[in-house]
């Protein structure tokens, strides 16, 4: 039974109170102000009724320091009929702009104060679910450092927990800004190499052969520009986590020195005869699809294997539109520090709109669009309006590729650029060649037409 707390000297109307609501609620009495407040401190009250005026007690007064205790408080207040005067008036109003439930004139009806309390006891359940709801993200969110509100990102993480200080290899899946570094940076961070280092590899930012030595290290001499010894980042990584992100992007023909790396736990500096012995967890993510990759010859089955012990998959944000609230939430908190704004509130239809738009960049285009929405805003409210230019332009803006660079060198021909181009929007479009057109504005036909040029197929 909810409690009701019932401040009032008028012994009529506490007793009418009690012989309506005793078998509905539990309820508590007070006379004065000190026991008022007792009673709020000392147990979990859903409603208060409180009169405006009880012996020498103001109830106005009362009911702003039950707000201070709790600001979610739902208090109705009761007011003799002729004492609304201009100056009271004037007091209840503020009252009520500041929250007041509701507000009733004497002599009471006690049936619409039942019917009051009813729908106060209501919102008091309400706020209670919401409380827990919230209070549950931020037990994830304090754990993990990311929202998991969805019941499969719930999963990831008892995924997480499960692998965390086990050696197993991971591979994390998931279109691109899913989550997939975070990921990989949250198993390191929680399992039992966190007090070693983790060092991420981008297996598609860099060259074939720059990899290997970068992966592996050399000794000096070992091609022209050793000049000295360099360990490479498995050496690094003794003890602690190797992130190799993009694996997916990785040149097969490096694919046979790696596997060999995880299988005797030893690798070999180029120009070295010493192997040296490493002991490194290795968790892999990709947006690509390995399976067919190594039906095209692409990737080594047996690497795959070995590097898909556990698998993680990370799914898009359309499909898991609960979190979009929370994410929301959250970014809103950290950018609105970051460029020291002071917005706190959205209004329903920005979550809404949010809501039930299909983010192809996934967590990471709302993130963006959430920083772009709040940097531009002039007022402390985020509202449908702030969202809808860019909502509008949907995937024709580029603005949701995640700020993207790459590097143009003067002296390349427009043919190198336009290559590298298509290259890097067809991997952020998630290997969708329909997408990519769009994003570059060129026609299906014309994207055939190039990939042919430039001999690339379907995954180049
Ligand atoms: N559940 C989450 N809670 C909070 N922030 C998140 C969450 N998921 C992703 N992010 C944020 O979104 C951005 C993109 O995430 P991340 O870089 O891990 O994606 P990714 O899958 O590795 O993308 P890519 O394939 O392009 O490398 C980051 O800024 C990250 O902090
Ligand atoms: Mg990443």
């Amino acid at each position: 039974m909810e409690k009701i707390l019932i401040v009032d000297d008028d012994m009529y109307v506490v007793e009418s109170l009690k012989f309506a609501l005793k078998d509905k609620y539990d309820l508590c009495l007070a006379y004065n102000s000190k026991a008022a407040l007792e009673h709020y401190k000392n147990s979990e009250i859903a409603v208060t009724v409180l009169d405006v005026k009880f012996g020498k007690d103001n109830g106005l007064e009362l009911y702003y320091k039950i707000r201070e205790l709790n600001p979610q408080a739902i208090v109705i207040v009761t007011t003799p009929y002729g004492n609304v005067n201009y100056d009271n008036f004037k007091y209840i109003s503020e009252a009520i702009r500041s929250g007041i439930f509701f507000y009733l004139t004497e002599p009471i009806d006690f049936k619409e104060l039942e019917l009051l309390i009813a729908k106060g006891v209501e919102m008091y359940n309400l706020y209670k679910q919401i409380n827990y709801l919230n209070a549950e993200a931020k037990k994830n969110y304090e754990t993990y450092g990311i929202i998991a509100e969805s019941a499969s990102m719930k999963n990831v993480l008892k995924t997480v927990e499960k692998v965390k200080n086990i050696d197993s290899n991971v591979l994390i899946t998931g279109e691109s800004g899913t989550g997939k570094g975070i990921i990989a940076r949250i198993i390191h961070e929680q399992g039992n190499r966190k007090n070693e280092r983790i060092n991420t590899v981008n297996c598609a930012a860099i060259p074939k052969d720059l990899l290997e030595s970068e992966l592996f290290g050399y000794k000096k001499g070992a091609f022209t520009g050793a000049v000295g010894d360099k360990k490479g980042y498995f050496e690094l990584s003794n003890k602690g986590t190797l992130f190799l992100d993009e694996i997916g992007d990785m040149d097969i023909s490096l694919q046979g020195k790696l596997l060999h790396a995880i299988q005797e736990k030893t690798i070999t500096p180029l120009g070295s005869e010493e192997p040296i012995e490493v002991d490194v967890r290795i968790i892999t993510a990709t947006n690509r699809d390995i399976s067919s990759l190594v039906n095209e010859g692409k990737f080594r089955e047996d690497l795959f294997y070995r590097l898909n012990v556990i698998n993680i998959f990370l799914p898009p944000l359309r499909e898991r539109r609960e979190d979009i609230p929370y994410l929301v939430e959250y970014f809103i908190y950290k950018y609105s520090r970051k460029l020291s704004k002071n917005i706190s509130k959205v209004d329903n239809d920005f979550i809404k709109t949010l809501e039930g738009y299909d983010f192809k960049g996934n967590v990471r285009e709302l993130e963006n669009l959430i920083e772009r929405a709040i940097a531009l805003s002039d007022n402390n409210i985020l509202t449908k309006k702030d969202i809808m230019n860019y909502i509008n332009k949907g995937y024709e803006s580029n603005e949701h590729i995640g700020k993207k660079l790459i590097p143009i060198f003067v002296g390349e021909t427009l043919e190198m650029i336009e290559k590298k181009v298509i290259k890097e929007t067809y991997r952020i479009c998630n290997y969708n060649q329909k997408d990519t057109a769009e994003l570059l504005g060129i026609t299906d036909r014309t994207i055939r037409n190039k990939f042919k040029k430039y001999n690339y197929d379907e995954r180049a």
